[in-house]
């Protein structure tokens, strides 16, 4: 409500500039209260008190002028000018409990559906497949499936695409280990079961042995060439590392699919095609022997123009090249309206350089978006990037095993009496959406500190707290033996708590929109803590099951019930499961 009349006080601040009642430079900051007695209504505002004199005028008669040029608003029953010039506020109660008698009985909570939708293309997770998944991937893959949920609930089509890293001269280390595991009779598969050591090993020998280095080389060339061999372990390889994937999306909650996964290794054929492509444009020139394209708007420390390097002087492609010719197929076969790329902040230049080679090249149209959605570094409590206790980078999968671990340990403390499967169900849940709260609720451009035991906690703005909200609504619900979306009386707002939290439940929507438009799931995180300790203060100023009146329950059992839907639908746009005890 509070930013529905800042709204209103700065359209009428735009109006008098108009009229140049007051100056054009003038930004106010616009404070609203709420009123102590009811009988000055119910928001108080002093803006005419800080404009009269920049506008040189009596604040009473400038609070007047402010109150003739604030548009008309539903919301808004009544205006008064009280003592030296404040603005006084009434808002229509009925609109309110309007609006949540809506929501209530609506199954999208009066989220509306995007009257335009369009189509968009995410790029998330997009891990290299020749290791593991390790912390660094958490944030792509959670924060990307945050916000591809989200707009696919406003309506949009949204393209899942897991740009995974199947391709390079890693490969080549790979498969010439795997062949040489092969030839000492060595079965590949049992190999294959750890991905970390079996990369190790691979590289001890490519780094040991200059036999070995040269075969590897020698490999890509052929993989790329398209050699039945090669391609086959290339394949062997890739199975396993994308089934490791699949287990940790699964396990994680992440909706990507084996469908979504389109990787680099998918672009081989079109490569050629883009370096002729920008030749033909002429876009392209020779720079010791590489083909590159050099763009105005980068330049190095000297100030000389940077290169995006297309084809390298011995033939091969780049990273940059595959990127190049996704755009082109998001563009062309996919349709995209957007495309949003979930990738470390650190790969910054990398975007803006293919971007604009895109768009100079016309691989990409004007109307179509690209937007890197950067993110920053997850640090350890040694405040530098995260690694495990023994210095190596974490694996994502040990991780999620420790958070279970830890939060199983909670659990038991708390329910002593539950049943093991009981309790290793709720661990999970607690667990993992921890892992996965914590991250998302931190602002996605900044580094943040893992840490358990902050993630796990009860208290703050943390998953558990959260979880175990909506778990208190459930079991008021249980104890009034009604079904949480069984009320049927109409909603009456009087208390001030009431009302607060009824303000709160209607700006679901704005969230979403939010969320949806900027990429930023922390928006949601921060509401539906807000909403949560809303949540706590009516439950505690307005006894629910123990109301003066059955009317006043009724209303009540409504209002939390509406709660608790939002909290459910909002946690599932983040990915996280709900329990109904804990
Ligand atoms: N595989 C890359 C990495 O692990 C991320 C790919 C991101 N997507 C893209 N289209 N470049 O760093």
């Amino acid at each position: 409500m509070k930013a529905h009349i800042q709204q209103l006080l700065e359209q009428a601040i735009v109006c008098l500039i108009k009229q140049q009642i007051i100056p054009a430079d003038t930004q106010p900051r616009i404070n609203i209260d709420r009123t102590k007695d009811k009988s000055h209504g119910d928001y108080a505002n002093n803006l005419a008190l800080m404009l009269a004199k920049p506008a040189k005028q009596n604040p009473r008669h400038l609070a007047e002028l402010i109150v003739a040029n604030i548009p008309e608003s539903t919301l808004v029953i009544k205006m008064e000018i009280a003592g030296p010039g404040f603005i006084n506020f009434f808002i229509n109660p009925n609109f309110l409990e309007k609006q949540i008698d809506s929501a209530y009985s609506n199954e999208r909570l009066n989220v509306q559906i995007e009257a335009n939708p369009q189509t968009i293309v995410i790029d998330y997770s997009s891990p290299n497949l020749a290791k593991e998944m390790h912390v660094g991937h958490l944030r792509s893959s959670i924060i990307g499936d945050a916000v591809a949920r989200t707009l696919e609930f406003q309506g949009n089509k949204v393209i899942r695409q897991n740009h995974v890293g199947d391709w390079g001269t890693q490969f080549g280390m790979l498969l010439a280990y795997m062949e040489e595991l092969r030839a000492k009779g060595e079965p590949i598969e049992n190999n294959l079961a750890n991905l970390e050591i079996f990369y190790r090993a691979a590289k001890a020998r490519f780094d040991e042995s200059e036999d070995f280095a040269t075969r590897a080389r020698n490999l890509v060339v052929e993989l790329q060439s398209g050699n039945e061999e090669c391609l086959k372990l290339w394949s062997q390889f890739n199975e396993t590392s994308l089934s490791h994937c699949q287990e940790t999306y699964q396990r994680l909650g992440v909706s990507l699919t084996r469908a979504d996964v389109r990787g680099e290794s998918s672009y081989n054929d079109q490569l050629a095609v883009i370096v002729e492509d920008l030749d033909k444009q002429g876009l392209l020139q020779q720079s010791q022997g590489a083909k590159c394209v050099f763009l105005d708007n980068f330049k190095n420390k000297e100030g000389e123009p940077l290169p995006v390097i297309i084809q390298k002087k011995d033939g091969g492609f780049l990273y940059a090249t595959s990127d190049l010719a996704a755009m082109r197929y998001r563009q062309n076969e996919l349709n995209a309206d957007r495309i949003l790329y979930f990738v470390d902040a650190r790969q910054g230049l990398h975007f803006q350089q293919v971007f604009e080679v895109a768009r100079s090249a016309g691989f990409v149209n004007d109307k179509t978006s690209l937007e890197h959605m950067p993110f920053g570094t997850v640090m350890g409590e040694d405040g530098r990037p995260f690694k495990t206790r023994s210095g190596s980078v974490a694996k994502l999968a040990d991780l999620l095993t420790e958070a279970e671990m830890r939060a199983y340990e909670l659990v038991k403390e708390k329910n002593k009496e539950m049943s093991e499967q009981e309790l290793r169900h709720i661990a999970s849940v607690v667990g993992i959406s921890s892992v996965k709260y914590a991250d998302l609720s931190k602002n996605r451009t900044s580094d943040y500190t893992f840490s358990f035991d902050s993630m796990l906690s009860f208290e703050g703005n943390t998953a558990p707290y959260l979880l175990y909200a909506y778990t208190r609504v459930v079991s008021i619900f249980n104890k009034a033996g009604i079904e949480m979306g069984g009320v049927t009386a109409a909603l009456s707002l009087t208390e001030e708590k009431e009302i607060d939290l009824a303000n709160k439940l209607i700006q679901f929507d704005e969230i979403i929109k939010q969320v949806a438009k900027q990429g930023m799931p922390h928006f949601l995180c921060s509401y539906l803590f807000e909403l949560a300790g809303l949540f706590s203060s009516f439950y505690e100023a307005c006894p629910i099951l123990i109301a003066e009146t059955e009317t006043q329950k009724q209303s009540r059992l409504k209002l939390a019930g509406l709660t608790a839907k939002t909290l459910k639908q909002g946690l599932s746009l983040l990915g996280i499961n709900t329990l109904e005890r804990m």
